[in-house]
């Protein structure tokens, strides 16, 4: 990863962290209670990558957008995605102690509160998205709105998590067979919807037209799988000091990935092609995609 890439990552995670801690604390004084206040700034705030953001807000500026709508617009994708970390820790769901190098939430706080933390999380998404500097146009707006709630829904990251933990075969019932077309859109959804959403999401607040937006669609779906593929490569050779989460868990649950799948060596080979095809499809922007081109190679590469 180039030191360039690295600064920019960090800068942007660091207006992220304060978009999201002010948009937490408005609800203070409004009748929400400061425990459920503090536990969702403990979720939110707490150095997480912020990829997700990071690509809407490059896609936007690529299209010529650049201001503080946009800005909202990605700190409601972050919420929705934090949300989603902290429901994916439950001891229902994948029960993790760390995430992003701290006591996950319902460890740091209980988890009647994690549950609710997540469900106001995804609340707040969606108000943030209707604030009018996201977009003047309302239409605009209310598309988003509706491009989340699929990104984030049943076809989307949730119908993925379920998909993810029916593969696992849990209380005893036969898990259904899986093939690399299974592995790979059950990950589309629970991984790839998100992402997909940022790429598109930058294209539609900054104007891009039609063909932009389906191209950005095949260039987050692209690097969806490759998201996916490399975390759980880096759970099957990293550790914990590294990620920040526990490692070597996948195996151990019986997950359904496609290192199991086709073994470490094909895995790795098929993420390299990922990113290839990623960068392919930035060709028709030339140098102005650059970032967006780092961020794909960062994508395999990254070692948390
Ligand atoms: C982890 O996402 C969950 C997956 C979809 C694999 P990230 O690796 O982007 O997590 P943070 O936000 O940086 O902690
Ligand atoms: C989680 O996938 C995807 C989500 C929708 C949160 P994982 O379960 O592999 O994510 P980690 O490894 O816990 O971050
Ligand atoms: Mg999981
Ligand atoms: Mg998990
Ligand atoms: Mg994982």
């Amino acid at each position: 990863m180039s030191n360039t890439l690295n600064e920019k990552l960090l800068h942007h995670g660091q207006i992220i962290s304060d978009v999201l801690k002010s948009a937490i604390e408005a609800e203070a004084g409004t009748g929400a209670p400061q425990r459920l206040l503090d536990a969702m700034c403990y979720a939110t705030l707490n150095g997480g990558k912020r990829l997700r953001p990071f690509l809407l807000v490059e896609t936007a500026a690529l299209f010529g957008r650049n201001d503080r709508g946009v800005l909202r617009a990605a700190a409601a994708l972050e919420c929705i995605h934090s949300y989603s970390l902290v429901h994916d820790d439950l001891p229902a769901l994948d029960n993790d102690d760390l995430r992003r190098g701290k006591k996950t939430t319902h460890i740091a706080f209980d988890e009647e509160t994690a549950i609710l933390v997540g469900d106001a999380l995804q609340t707040l998404a969606f108000d943030l998205l209707t604030d009018e500097h996201v977009h003047t146009d309302p239409a605009i707006r209310l598309k988003l709105v509706a491009g989340l709630a699929k990104a984030a829904g049943a076809s989307g990251m949730v119908g993925g998590q379920v998909l993810d933990i029916a593969a696992e075969g849990r209380r005893g019932e036969a898990s259904p067979p899986q093939s690399e077309t299974s592995i790979k859109s059950m990950q589309a959804m629970k991984t790839g919807a998100l992402l997909r959403f940022a790429c598109t999401a930058g294209v539609i607040l900054a104007g891009g037209s039609p063909d932009d937006e389906m191209r950005f669609e095949k260039f987050g779906s692209t690097i969806g799988l490759a998201f996916q593929l490399a975390d759980d490569i880096l759970d099957r050779t990293s550790d914990a000091a590294a990620l920040g989460k526990e490692a070597g868990k996948d195996a151990a649950a019986g997950k359904a990935t496609l290192v199991d799948f086709m073994g470490l060596k094909t895995a790795k080979a098929h993420l390299t092609a990922q990113i290839n095809e990623a960068h392919d499809l930035l060709k028709p922007y030339g140098p102005a995609a650059d970032t967006l081109r780092q961020t794909a190679s960062f994508i395999a590469n990254r070692t948390s």
